[in-house]
């Protein structure tokens, strides 16, 4: 998938803010991630996380102006494609993708979730594992397929619940770790190390059967590895 020649294209699905989207801008700046943005795609055309790329490069719609949800991911799907990305990243998108529009991306669809998957599928992650009594919540960044927030989890990032945490406090403290994490994923992707091989997840061609994990110094390692991945 990954074309020597020129760095890898990225499209990017939002909804809302945007601070995942602002994290792979400020990384491709920096020169960490090799790779250029070449489309961000809403649900919401009000989306603030649209205002961080330049108009060229926006797509917005609302669904109520499509017959159905499959139409509506149709010309969302469409527009991507025109796009010719090599990663489609959903960054915040809280929209449920249906099955066609998986299967047309699938290989090349990443999506970030705020919370230990398999733990806390969907909604309201945070509040869940607060209710629930958890000593740790975090974030995944998995492969998407049809089943919601049920796809390999390439990479996760752990952070410790604490005494009177309330969701916001705790969204925060997990925020601040999606965006390495996300980062550490995506240089995986666009450096050719990372794949989706029918069910299986491989990293330089061996699958992946734990998940990876952000470390202390932002960096993503196999569980008990002496060294980064
Ligand atoms: C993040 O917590 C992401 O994991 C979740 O929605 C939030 C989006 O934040 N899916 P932002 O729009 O990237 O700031």
């Amino acid at each position: 998938m990954s074309d020597t020649a020129r760095p890898d294209r990225i499209a990017v699905l939002v909804s809302g803010r945007g601070s995942n989207l602002q994290a792979i801008l400020d990384a491709i700046e920096a020169g960490s991630l090799p790779a250029q943005i070449v489309g961000v795609f809403s649900d919401k055309p009000a989306a603030a996380a649209l205002q961080r790329v330049e108009p060229a490069l926006r797509w917005s719609a609302s669904p109520k102006d499509y017959a159905s949800r499959e139409e509506f991911d149709l010309a969302l799907g469409d527009a991507i494609e025109a796009a010719q990305p090599d990663w489609v990243v959903c960054a915040g998108y809280l929209r449920i993708l249906c099955d066609a529009f998986v299967e047309r991306f699938r290989g090349k669809l990443l999506n970030i979730h705020p919370s230990l998957l398999p733990k806390y599928p969907g909604l309201r992650t945070h509040a869940r594992a607060i209710a629930d009594g958890e000593a740790e919540h975090g974030a995944s960044v998995h492969f998407v397929i049809p089943e919601l927030d049920a796809g390999t989890v390439i990479a996760q990032a752990r952070v410790p619940v604490r005494a009177g945490d309330d969701a916001d406090a705790l969204a925060a403290r997990v925020l601040e770790v999606e965006h390495p994490l996300l980062i550490g994923v995506l240089r995986l992707a666009v450096s050719g190390r990372l794949a989706e091989q029918g069910t299986t997840t491989t990293i330089d061609g061996h699958g992946l059967f734990t998940p990876l994990l952000l470390d202390s110094a932002g960096a993503l390692r196999a569980p008990g590895a002496d060294s980064p991945i």
